[in-house]
């Protein structure tokens, strides 16, 4: 792939994780895990996206779903480091997916992520309990439609104005379907329907901002309102 600008030291961050996934002897539901960290996460041109889009956004509250061996959660606390601001808590079902990719993120400064085991059904109300907003959300856990629709019925109503919200896999690779995508796709129709939700595709995610004008105070009087 080529390189985007300000990518360079991520992308070599992302080949030394890999490499440091190599040298590990553990398996991972029977896969080696440097195998399964390929297989299993998002593809580096996905997580480029989010990388920049955590360096535009510049948001203080950020929540990952599904850190499986954190490659995804690497762009994110890389952007992080770089803004000089913001943290992240990154959630995991899996304890050993959890703990290994602990390990593997050894290779950044991780002060400003924190790592939750249980299910998003578990820890995420307690997370937004102590958050009056939340500014970019990364959902990648479980690909059910009732899941999704959870974590988007709870993290949607704390989202900042100029906040993000990316889910994977909403729209099958060239078309292809696979990993519940059925699911995920009947999800994401649901949620491009609800009011206020302002949408936008690219690539496998689905991107949700929240319409502020109709959620704002509509105290002011509209331009064309106005009586001459
Ligand atoms: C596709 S992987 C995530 C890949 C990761 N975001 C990346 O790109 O590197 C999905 C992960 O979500 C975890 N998971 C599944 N259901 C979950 C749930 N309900 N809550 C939290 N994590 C969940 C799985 O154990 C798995 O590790």
């Amino acid at each position: 792939m080529s390189r985007q600008e300000g990518s360079m030291d991520v992308l070599d961050l992302a080949q030394s994780m890999k490499a440091k996934s190599m040298e590990m002897p553990e398996q991972l539901k029977e896969k080696p895990i440097h195998e399964y960290l390929i297989k299993n996460s998002t593809p580096e041109r996905g997580c480029l996206f989010l990388h920049n889009l955590v360096q535009d956004i510049r948001p203080r509250h950020c929540i990952e779903i599904g850190t499986c061996l954190g490659f995804s959660t690497l762009f994110i606390i890389d952007a992080l480091n770089k803004n000089g601001f913001g943290d992240l808590v990154t959630i995991e079902k899996n304890v050993e997916s959890s703990a290994l990719a602990q390990h593997l993120l050894s290779i950044v400064d991780m002060s400003r992520v924190q790592f939750k085991v249980g299910t998003s059904h578990e820890v995420l109300p307690e997370i937004l309990e102590d958050w009056d907003e939340v500014d970019f959300c990364y959902i990648d856990g479980e690909h059910k439609k009732e899941t999704v629709l959870f974590e988007f019925g709870v993290l949607y109503p704390k989202l900042y104005k100029d906040g993000i919200i990316v889910m994977n896999d909403v729209i099958g690779y060239n078309g292809v379907i696979g990993y519940n995508d059925g699911e995920m796709r009947e999800a994401w129709a649901e949620i491009k329907l609800k009011e206020g939700v302002m949408w936008s595709e690219h690539e496998r995610f689905g991107i949700i901002k929240k319409r502020f004008s109709i959620h704002a105070s509509r105290s002011h009087v509209p331009l064309e309102g106005k009586k001459k």
